[in-house]
């Protein structure tokens, strides 16, 4: 068989008077090409001959280099046809390049932002496309958007001067109020209207209390896999992220520990794991908290849809568990209305308040005051808890029709996971399953379903699809599910 010419490798200068090995300064350096984006997914490298001939060296420390890449998930290697970038490897893998996978290594001297080359990456092409399984969009098609519009115009029209002018940085009162009130009944949340704000969304909630709370190279845990999204704001707030794996009951926090004992905080979805969706068990959520309260550390619990729950009743929050004060808890209104709204809120605990209320007029002064009036109304008007209910049976029935549909087109060959809660679950795929170019190749077909492996901070991902069956008709999905099946196949 004739093989194929050889691939390019980035320059890597190695230094032979250091005490670090040669081994170690290549893996050091592809890993960093690798994570920096100069070597793409896919891209074919150099034989361990040929690079060995290029830099003067013996194979030896090129081969140990190449293994090592090859065993912790960075490049593929195909018998016959030589090495290659591993293609599983996520678009965001730029956020790892900073310290060792999981480390929670030191950090650099200094106060440390993320550069701007290094922001997230938004070209992912399951974001371009608004096909099935569209992963955190609600169904839109049953929002009642007359009633919404009814309220918007009432508001608008009446819009009194006093709220036309800057306002608190907390948000509009009434809104508050309602919340506390929805957020103690439903959520087991105990607080006030003054510890509540109005975020725009979950993102800015995590941003707010990064910024409040630590001090740039401060270590957090993040469950592993997790949310990119907390990963990122987290990361742009200058925090270090220390990745924690979890189990069938959460979030490990013996293996926290075991990393990263000083952390100063831990990202957790304690409801409805994202996103694999296991809930955190009892003791678990025993072990966070007195982590917490021994180390000073605290806990943001992002408790982003557990509204909808379909076996049990929804799931009591951490916060009501917590009896320190430890716990920053964030809700959205993106799951159960609608993304664009960009209405969340963060319960914050009372001594932090004036803390985190300063970084927020930092930030944007103030929350826009129309919508909250309007979400305030929908509230009071008990619409909804009117929406809820139903939206509960609509997606009752689209996740009872995905999970059959599932069953019969892909059978033994995947497992579902996550499915007990919110509106997206998890297909879990068999280990050498490509999960990156089967969701590209999906996106191209109208159907657009997230890698798992892009939702580890490791290199060390397990595949899968993440497949949100908020937007998608239970009439429809039968036949996206046999597509998906085409393109698993192929
Ligand atoms: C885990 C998690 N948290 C929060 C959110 C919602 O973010 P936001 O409220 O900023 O729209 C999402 C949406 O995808 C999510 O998956």
């Amino acid at each position: 068989m004739k093989r194929p010419p050889d691939g390019l490798g980035p320059i890597i200068a190695l230094d032979r008077r250091l005490a670090k090995p040669l081994h170690r300064q290549l893996y050091d350096g592809y890993r960093e090409a690798i994570l920096d984006g100069r070597l793409r997914p896919g891209q074919r490298l150099p034989s361990t001959r040929t690079l060995a001939h290029d830099l003067q060296i013996s194979r030896i420390p090129v081969v140990t280099a190449f293994e090592q890449l090859i065993a912790e998930g960075y490049l593929d290697s195909r018998v016959g046809a030589g090495s290659f970038v591993s293609s599983a490897l996520p678009e965001q893998a730029w956020s790892r390049a900073e310290h060792p996978p999981g480390t929670g290594a030191a950090p650099r001297a200094g106060p440390r932002r993320l550069p701007r080359d290094r922001l997230p990456r938004l070209a992912a092409p399951w974001h371009d496309h608004s096909g099935a399984f569209r992963v955190s969009q609600p169904a839109l098609d049953e929002f009642p958007a007359e009633v919404w519009a009814r309220l918007v115009a009432r508001r608008a029209r009446l819009l009194p001067r006093r709220q036309m002018t800057y306002s608190d940085p907390m948000g509009f009162a009434p809104l508050r109020e309602a919340l506390a009130d929805y957020l103690g009944t439903v959520r087991s949340v105990r607080c006030t209207a003054q510890q509540i704000m109005i975020v725009s969304g979950s993102q800015q909630a995590v941003a707010v209390a990064g910024h409040a709370l630590l001090e740039p190279g401060d270590a957090v845990w993040l469950e592993e896999p997790g949310y990119p999204g907390a990963r990122d704001a987290l990361t742009l707030a200058g925090a270090r992220m220390v990745a924690v794996p979890i189990d069938d009951e959460g979030l490990d926090v013996a293996a926290g520990m075991a990393r990263c004992k000083t952390a100063r905080a831990a990202y957790v979805t304690p409801s409805h794991q994202y996103p694999l969706g296991m809930i955190m068990s009892a003791s678990r959520r025993l072990q966070l908290l007195d982590w917490a309260r021994r180390r000073g550390a605290w806990l943001l619990e992002d408790d982003y849809d557990s509204e909808y729950r379909y076996d049990t009743q929804p799931i009591a929050s951490l916060h009501g568990l917590d009896t320190d004060q430890r716990v920053l808890y964030i809700g959205t209104f993106s799951k159960v209305l609608f993304p664009a709204l960009r209405v969340g809120y963060l319960v914050i605990p009372t001594d932090l308040v004036p803390r985190l209320r300063k970084i927020r007029d930092a930030m944007d002064i103030f929350p826009a005051t129309l919508y909250q009036a309007v979400l305030h109304d929908f509230l009071r008007g008990g619409h909804f808890a009117r929406h809820l209910r139903r939206m509960r049976a609509v997606y009752a029935e689209r996740r009872r029709v995905l999970v059959s549909s599932i069953e019969r087109e892909l059978g033994d060959s995947v497992r579902i996971a996550g499915d007990r809660a919110g509106f997206h679950l998890v297909v879990l795929l068999p280990p050498d399953a490509r999960d990156y170019d089967i969701a590209v190749r999906a996106a191209r077909s109208g159907i657009s379903v997230i890698p798992l492996s892009t939702c580890y901070a490791g290199p060390r991902s397990r595949p899968g699809l993440v497949l949100g069956y908020g937007p998608t008709r239970a009439t429809e999905i039968p036949d996206a599910v046999r597509r998906l099946k085409t393109i698993l196949r192929a």
